[in-house]
């Protein structure tokens, strides 16, 4: 089974995302995610045994709680860059307890035996993926495919609003769709007293 552990977007933050992605979802013909399928991915897994889900879960619920994490999604961008566009996605600005959350919870599955990444934590959303990037690339055109999206994306609001999360979840990941299989409170770590 394919996971990861992913923050959830709260259906007025997607109502919004939903609102501007409708408009610019004509300008381009691209791999446009379903509204539903949104989620700030805090650990990628991959391919974990299904006989040691159990485990997994035990460890993510050991994560050391860093309370909620207040979080707005504001802005658009494009992986690696506007001009070799592979990703389109949506900002995700955390104080630094989201990336606490993230390396916590690399750390726990580390000990288990998941690869730790080599990049930099960078969290987005995925609002589309241009799977074809050579054809997307700038100068490949007389007429660039994606200008249209990119003068839309320039004159829009793109402040999609703020919330508190206040848990992650496990997900797997199955041919296109993302089932949530539990998820872990951020509680707060205990104050001595
Ligand atoms: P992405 O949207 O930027 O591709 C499920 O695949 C989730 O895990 C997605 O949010 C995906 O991010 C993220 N993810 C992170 N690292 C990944 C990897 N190496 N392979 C696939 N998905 C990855």
């Amino acid at each position: 089974m394919r996971l990861f552990a992913a923050i959830d977007i709260p259906v007025d933050v997607r109502g919004k995302l939903e609102d501007v992605v409708a408009l610019w979802k004509p300008l381009a013909k691209i791999s446009w995610s379903p509204i539903d399928n949104l989620h700030i991915t805090t650990k990628f897994i991959g391919e974990w045994p299904e006989a040691r889900l159990d485990e997994l879960k035990a460890t993510l619920a050991s994560v050391p709680g860093t309370g909620a994490i207040k979080i707005a999604i504001r802005g658009i961008g494009w992986f690696p860059d506007e001009r070799r566009p592979r990703v389109l996605w949506a900002g995700v600005q955390a104080d630094e307890s989201l990336a606490k959350l993230a390396h916590a919870t690399e750390q726990a599955v580390a000990k288990l035996g998941v690869p730790v990444e080599d990049r930099p934590y960078s969290p987005h959303l995925t609002l589309a993926r241009i799977r074809d990037g050579s054809a997307y690339k700038s100068g490949s055109f007389k007429v660039e495919p994606l200008d249209g999206l990119r003068a839309a994306v320039a004159k829009s609001n793109t402040d999609f609003g703020s919330f508190s999360a206040d848990r992650f979840t496990l997900y797997l990941s199955a041919t296109g769709r993302y089932t949530p299989l539990a998820s872990f409170l951020l509680a707060a770590a205990a104050v001595p007293s």
